[in-house]
């Protein structure tokens, strides 16, 4: 089975959150796993820049206002899978982020870029655009990559299937409808039960309406995303496809995140010699400024700033965090009032809270290896990949039960604690009184030395590496095939 895999980022490329972590890990797992996997990407300058040996597979004239517009096929430095790379310098070519300028506000032609993403991915899966090679599946990731499973609909002689994966609904790509003729697609993709959206386009309903298959990336937020709490006005949508949605939760990539070999922190610990883990502690206390103070339980968090993250409820419950002898360590950037709020509360409370705005993946290595909690107050998670980073370091997530972190998390309950299952913390409602219940009740785990050790060693057991669900899309593909695959 061939499939190729469309998206806007990449680890170690381009990345603006847990999509790339996502896009640079799971193709590798399904190569292991015997199927023939290739991505395809826009030619940002750090992806033009890294990939190997690029050959033209082909030149197309002008398309979406680029002048220029070629297709290359190399392969991605470390893994070595292939990749196609669109050439589109007019469109991709610039210093700034995947989706906006330096500046926060987002690319003006926004539209014309992802657009050209996907139909580069749909031009391929028709066979045109590389003889030797032709996806079986086309798996587009997020708004960025949903106009792929509309132009393959809208070609009547592919047949090729497309799978969607929401990473996260909040984002839509969402542009004026005036617009449409850019696209060149038919006329009844542009209505209500197409691009429409209360006015405007939406790539991210193209991929809902069009993919053959709809996946997201934990089984709690396939839920969730069709009810109107979590449904960010898609959910009218996903409930008419609710037979072909499923949760796929999303892995870990072990080769980049594990105590035992990760060479970005202080000292190397493993569950049966936890040694190490103190002396990062006491090393990103030192870091941060804060007390080393190895008894204070020290809560971490890696995030971007942002409403989706509930770090509000942090800064609301921050006294009765520091008022119970706990530390705070933050890492993170985004929202400018947030940012504000973090800067002020390390000013306010030295040697008790450490901030750190800004985006170092180095940086969050040692942060997780360091605290001995890692806090997700989410408002919505559609998996989340911090809390799985601290289980395997050992550092126990205390979380708000919504999404993936529901489905990965269990929660220190009596009976959890007597059959060893508990990995952390876990809380209903998003409020500062039900987020401080929950941190009393870790803080007062965490003075059980023994009892906190035990729980660490059943989060470091637990394995959530990629094998396990490149194998469930694999199935997922396979469903979709004529059945002579
Ligand atoms: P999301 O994709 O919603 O941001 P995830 O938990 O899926 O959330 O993934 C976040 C990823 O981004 C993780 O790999 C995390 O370590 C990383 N990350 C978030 N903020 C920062 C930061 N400020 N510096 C470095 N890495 C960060
Ligand atoms: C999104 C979600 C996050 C998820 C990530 C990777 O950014 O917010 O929960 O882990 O995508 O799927």
């Amino acid at each position: 089975m061939k499939i190729l895999h469309a998206a806007a980022e990449i680890f170690p490329l381009v990345k603006t959150g847990g999509l790339a972590d996502v896009v640079g890990a799971l193709p590798q797992a399904q190569i292991s796993a015997g199927a023939d996997v290739r991505v395809i990407l826009p030619g940002l300058p750090a992806i033009r820049e890294a990939v190997l040996h690029p050959r033209t597979v082909f030149e197309a004239g002008p398309l979406f206002g680029a002048g220029r517009v070629a297709l290359r096929l190399g392969r991605l430095p470390g893994s070595g899978v292939p990749a196609y790379l669109i050439e589109a310098p007019y469109l991709f070519a610039r210093p700034g982020g995947p989706y906006q300028a330096a500046d926060g506000s987002e690319w003006g032609d926004n539209l014309q870029r992802f657009a050209l993403l996907g139909w580069m991915a749909a031009h391929l899966a028709a066979g045109e655009l590389d003889t030797s090679w032709t996806p079986d599946v086309v798996h587009a990731h997020d708004w960025h990559a949903a106009m792929a499973c509309a132009y393959m609909a809208a070609h009547p002689g592919t047949t090729a299937r497309s799978v969607f994966t929401v990473h996260n609904l909040a984002f839509q790509g969402l542009f004026a409808q005036a617009d449409f003729g850019e696209l060149g697609l038919p006329a009844r993709f542009l209505q209500s039960h197409g691009l429409e959206y209360h006015g405007q386009l939406s790539f991210m309903k193209a991929g809902l309406k069009y993919a053959d298959r709809i996946t997201t990336v934990s089984p709690t937020y396939a839920a969730e995303m069709a009810t109107h709490e979590f449904g960010c006005g898609l959910d009218g949508v996903i409930r008419g496809r609710s037979g072909d949605v499923s949760g796929i939760l999303n892995g870990v990539d072990y080769r980049v995140w594990d105590p035992a070999s990760d060479t970005g922190i202080a000292a190397l610990y493993q569950p049966d010699r936890l040694a190490g883990k103190a002396v990062c502690k006491a090393a990103l206390q030192r870091e941060l400024g804060l007390a080393e103070n190895p008894d204070a339980p020290l809560f971490g968090v890696v995030s971007r700033l942002s409403a989706q993250k509930g770090l509000d409820l942090v800064l609301s419950a921050l006294p009765a965090l520091l008022a119970g002898g706990a530390q705070l360590a933050l890492q993170g950037s985004g929202d400018p009032v947030l940012e504000a709020a973090f800067s002020a509360a390390a000013y306010a409370h030295p040697g008790q809270v450490g901030v750190k705005i800004g985006y170092d993946e180095v940086m969050a290595h040692r942060m997780i290896a360091g605290a001995d909690l890692i806090l997700l107050p989410s408002r919505f998670e559609p998996c989340g990949l911090t809390q799985l980073y601290g289980l395997r370091y050992g550092t126990l997530p205390l979380v708000r039960r919504v999404g993936g972190l529901a489905d990965t998390v269990d929660d220190a309950t009596d009976s959890a604690l007597a059959q060893g299952r508990a990995t952390g913390f876990v809380f209903d409602a998003a409020t500062p009184a039900a987020l401080e219940a929950a941190l009393a009740r870790a803080i007062a785990r965490y003075r059980q030395p023994e009892r906190w050790q035990a729980m660490m060693r059943s989060a470091m057991a637990r394995d959530f590496s990629w094998s396990g669900a490149a194998a469930q899309y694999l199935d997922l593909y396979r469903g979709l095939m004529p059945a002579s695959h």
